[in-house]
């Protein structure tokens, strides 16, 4: 199973300060590193944290191959056509959303035009769906080889019973009571193991993510049928944490150094 590091949440940080680091381009060469299979950016219309900047620098630098999300949107298909990744992620995009919403609308008008453009490009689509046999089948139906399957409900359901975060149930209007939850998050990982079987029998490749973290990756990635988990947010909030004693570190060492 690859791994797809997403680097989104480096250039969020970055934009806090709207100055130059971190720079998401160096994460790229740790991720190679550390044997990380391809990278992943979501180059959306709002611009949040990648800009188009930084997917030319990383497509020309990077020594991995880069999957890029983005919305069915005929500004965002012209560059990315033009820059050339070697996969487009086709998600829905709400300006108003702090992460990715529930799975794309396979029913939207331009999909099947934007499919294309990227397919005349020799650029590879991928549809990023809610897991469910008849998105499976209309996938099929509009011509793509790879699905990407949203765990976002899995995790959110996984979260909110395991992490003690108690804001998550109000956000989310979860009910309140854990054996309610308990059956919704067995029925939604049963949902993206049967959607991951599926649809490898169909031929496709099946991806997942969002959401993901260290406790809950360890279930889906059991499910047969993945070839791929795009992971973004738990790894960078990883990193923060563990690599703080080393930061602070190297700023004592710049002190005593004057
Ligand atoms: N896959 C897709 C299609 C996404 O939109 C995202 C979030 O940008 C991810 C994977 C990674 O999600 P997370 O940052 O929660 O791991």
């Amino acid at each position: 199973m690859r791994l797809g590091l997403n680097i989104d949440h480096i250039a969020t940080l970055r934009e806090a300060r709207k100055i130059h680091e971190p720079d998401p381009l160096e994460a790229v060469f740790i991720a190679k590193n550390m044997g990380v299979d391809l990278i992943t950016l979501h180059l959306r219309e709002d611009r949040r944290h990648i800009h188009e900047d930084d997917v030319k620098s990383i497509l020309k630098h990077a020594p991995l191959p880069i999957n890029a999300e983005c919305a069915i949107d005929p500004e965002i298909t012209q560059i990315l056509c033009t820059l050339k990744p070697f996969k487009v992620t086709l998600v829905p995009e709400r300006r108003a959303e702090i992460t990715t919403e529930g799975g794309l609308n396979l029913q939207h008008p331009k999909l099947q035009d934007t499919i294309k453009a990227y397919a005349d490009c020799g650029i590879e689509v991928a549809l990023f769906i809610d897991p469910s046999l008849e998105n499976l089948d209309r996938a099929l139906e509009l011509g793509v080889k790879i699905v990407e399957l949203h765990t976002g409900k899995f995790s959110n359901l996984f979260n909110t019973l395991y992490t003690g975060f108690k804001r998550h149930k109000n956000r989310l209007n979860f009910p309140e009571s854990n054996a309610t939850l308990q059956n919704m998050l067995k029925q939604s990982l049963e949902e993206l193991a049967q959607s991951a079987l599926k649809g490898q029998e169909m031929g496709l490749e099946v991806c997942a993510g969002h959401g993901l973290n260290y406790a809950s990756v360890r279930l889906v990635a059991k499910l047969k049928g993945i070839s791929e988990l795009n992971i973004g947010h738990a790894i960078i909030a990883r990193a923060v944490i563990v690599g703080l004693d080393r930061a602070i570190g190297a700023m004592q060492e710049a002190m005593r150094a004057s």
